[in-house]
């Protein structure tokens, strides 16, 4: 293994650059040549790609984003595209691809690397947390941090004009940052794709809270279930009460990696780099029970499956 290449895939997730340092400087440290590509898979089929040294990665360690950029490549899905970018891995000898991103780049990688024989090894990371087969992915704590922000700032307006809100959040078809931050913001019910739901239920608890003097509450809802301007209007048809709805968007996507997603990456970049050093090929790195390991890539496309219930009576029993 004398040159590799890393490349960030899909939608970004706060850590993906402490991920990027982590692989350039520990393979550099370890005598490979490192290359970055830029522009996810696009970067591959376009020969965007430059080398790296040590202090191309300097100061980027507690930046959101990615200074390789990313972006979704569906050109990549299709042979001509999947050809020129072996064409790029030819021409600059690479001999592995560290992949930073979430499913579907892990998808991509897997249908690549084992048509191409291309050694790929993917870090896992996108603020969905979706992977299965591994704990955390690098960045959801921080999109459910900022999104908790957001929450506890919606709390102090509920509760001065007593009103309902129906916050939304991302995750795509994943429930979980709704459930983590329904969790930990107090929030009052959650609306999931993994968990059917009965919104006329609700309306009954909203107004008969109201009637014993309950008159704020907050409602998360998952992208991937409903949108918020929905179930607000449903909630004001129901109950007749003042409801408010927004949406978190893409603030979720940015800001400064948090303490955790930070030592997930530089861990995760590390290892990454060491499974291709090891000859390994066609998994992820991750999180597993609390411990680095490994899980092959056709595991970690597969759905993951969430604690939904228990969080769910454990959010409920504690509103
Ligand atoms: O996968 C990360 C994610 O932020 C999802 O939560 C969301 O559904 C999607 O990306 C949004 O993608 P885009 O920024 O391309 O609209």
């Amino acid at each position: 293994m004398k040159r590799i290449a890393v490349i960030t895939a899909g939608g970004d997730a706060p850590g993906m650059n402490t991920a990027i340092r982590s692989v350039v400087r520990f393979g550099v440290n370890s005598k490979i040549e490192v290359f970055g590509v830029f522009r996810g898979w696009s970067g591959l089929i376009n020969e965007e790609l430059k080398q790296f040294d040590h202090r191309s990665v300097s100061g980027i360690i507690n930046q959101g984003g990615t200074i390789l950029k990313t972006a979704r490549c569906p050109e990549f899905q299709t042979q001509e595209g999947m050809e020129r970018a072996y064409a790029t891995i030819k021409k600059y000898s690479l001999d592995g691809l560290v992949v930073i991103g979430g499913n579907g780049s892990f998808a991509a990688s897997h249908a690549f690397g084992n048509k191409y024989n291309v050694p790929c090894i993917g870090i896992p990371a996108s603020i969905d947390n979706d992977i299965n087969g591994i704990d955390a992915t690098i960045g959801s704590d921080t999109a459910v941090n900022t999104a908790l922000n957001a929450i506890d700032n919606i709390r102090d307006t509920a509760t001065s004009m007593e009103r309902i809100f129906v916050v939304e959040v991302m995750g795509r078809d994943c429930g979980y940052i709704a459930l983590a931050v329904a969790l930990g913001g107090g929030c009052e019910d959650v609306i999931i794709p993994e968990r059917k739901f009965d919104l006329s239920l609700m309306c009954h608890d909203i107004v008969d809270g109201n009637l014993r003097g309950k008159a704020s509450w907050i409602v998360v809802v998952a992208e991937g279930a409903a949108h918020a301007e929905d179930i607000a209007k449903q909630i004001t048809d129901m109950t007749s009460l003042e409801t408010r709805a927004i949406t978190l968007g893409h603030i979720q996507r940015g800001g400064r990696p948090t303490a955790f997603s930070r030592e997930l990456a530089l861990r995760l970049g590390k290892e990454a780099v060491d499974c291709l050093l090891r000859g390994e090929r066609d998994l992820a790195v991750g999180l597993c029970c609390g411990k680095i390991n490994t899980v092959d890539f056709a595991t970690a496309i597969k759905k993951k499956e969430l604690p939904v219930e228990l969080w769910y009576n454990l959010i409920k029993t504690l509103t």
